[in-house]
């Protein structure tokens, strides 16, 4: 088995290579690369399954770097994953390729909704929802998840006292970045019901989908619930499940003709078509060898969470969300009663751990610090040292 453990150990110093997490660390946290712990952007510090620079070496072999004719191959493939590991039966000619999703969010702004218009989201949640949101003129409409427990819920009575009627879309994130919920069917379908009350397009992003970790509950499609097919866009991507991110793919499914027909029509008049490398790597990740990997990914993100958990649970005042899906920690720093200055600095300048800030995701996140644990189970136990030894008063 080519994808155990020791394939995830392997330290791959990405430092000099043009890479956010490690290169851009110093300017964008304080941390320096020299002995610092990249913890932050959303990739992770792992080799995608071996199918993929196989697939890229025969293009380089062949040496001529001419248009495809189309992406076809890619898109049988995407159907054939949603099936397999969903349960989720699309039809390939209701798929459409866009420059990753955070492209593909904005196209649907920019199809479904005009300036000014309101846009809602469940908050916390993924920074780059509200960045494009914002940058295209549109109104982000937060709606703060509520807490049961030590996991984050909606609270849509107080959702439905929030809209004034000018929301025209709902940007889901499913599973949740950055609390690691896997919303459960009901859940899914009082969140349909709601865009239903508002006349809101659904926007799902399930680009966390495949990352739901031993234990969880199943992740449930938007698309399978009842009733949806006429107000719903799903987002989905290889990249954040192998690791690819650099790489810009980005899956759009629209089962509904009249929307897909608002979506290639717009494609059409920005002069968007798939290039050439990008469907080959995704074909090329979404294969057995792929599953395999994403097995032994699966695996091993299990046993650093395990690791990262219980080192945050021996720190007074400290809680880790449960992680359902995602390697994604999202922790609370509240019950040490101290300042976000106080624990960021602590974390940042103390640990030498790179993080995202919880403001950075919206209401409700300025408390946390998110803390990416796909990186190898040395780096995560090293981190957790730090972060005993930076608290180490409260103990
Ligand atoms: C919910 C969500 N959507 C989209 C992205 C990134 O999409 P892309 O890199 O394809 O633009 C991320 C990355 O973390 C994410 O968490």
């Amino acid at each position: 088995m080519p994808y155990e453990s020791a394939f995830f150990d392997r330290i791959i110093d990405r430092r000099g290579t043009n890479c956010q997490k490690w290169d851009g660390m110093a300017e964008r946290c304080g941390v320096s690369a020299e002995d610092g712990i990249a913890m932050w952007v959303a990739d992770m510090d792992f080799r995608p399954p071996a199918s993929v620079p196989a697939a890229l070496q025969r293009m380089i072999d062949h040496g001529v770097f001419g248009y495809a004719a189309g992406d076809a191959g890619m898109r049988e493939a995407v159907a054939r994953w949603m099936e397999a590991r969903h349960g989720w039966h699309i039809d390939p000619g209701h798929v459409f390729s866009t420059d990753g999703l955070v492209n593909a969010v904005a196209l649907c702004l920019d199809i479904w909704s005009k300036p000014g218009d309101g846009v809602v989201v469940f908050s916390p949640v993924y920074h780059a929802f509200g960045r494009v949101v914002r940058a295209s003129g549109r109104e982000l409409v937060e709606c703060p998840l509520a807490h049961d427990g030590d996991r984050y819920v909606m609270d849509f009575g107080r959702y439905d006292a929030q809209m004034t009627g000018r929301e025209r879309i709902l940007l889901l994130c499913s599973p949740h970045n950055p609390g690691g919920r896997v919303w459960s069917r009901a859940e899914l379908e009082s969140v349909a019901e709601f865009a239903h009350r508002h006349d809101l397009l659904i926007v799902s992003d399930e680009i966390h989908h495949d990352l739901v970790l031993p234990g969880s509950p199943r992740h449930t499609p938007t698309a399978l619930l009842e009733g949806v097919e006429d107000r719903l866009v799903t987002l989905t991507a290889p990249t954040k499940t192998f690791n690819l991110a650099g790489a810009h793919i980005g899956q759009v499914t629209i089962a509904d003709a009249r929307l897909r027909a608002a979506f290639a029509e717009r494609l059409a008049s920005l002069g968007l078509s798939p290039g050439a490398i990008p469907p080959v790597i995704a074909e090329a990740a979404y294969s057995d060898e792929g599953a395999e990997w994403l097995s032994g990914l699966l695996r091993y993100l299990d046993a650093n969470r395990a690791l990262f958990d219980e080192a945050v649970a021996a720190i007074p005042g400290l809680a880790s969300m449960p992680l359902e899906a995602t390697y994604l920690a999202w922790v609370d720093f509240a019950g040490t009663g101290m300042a976000a200055a106080e624990f960021t600095a602590r974390v940042e300048k103390e640990a030498r751990i790179g993080v995202n800030r919880g403001t950075t995701f919206g209401t409700g996140g300025e408390t946390f610090l998110r803390f990416n644990l796909a990186t190898p189970r040395a780096r995560v136990e090293e981190a957790a040292e730090r972060l005993r030894a930076a608290f180490a008063d409260l103990q």
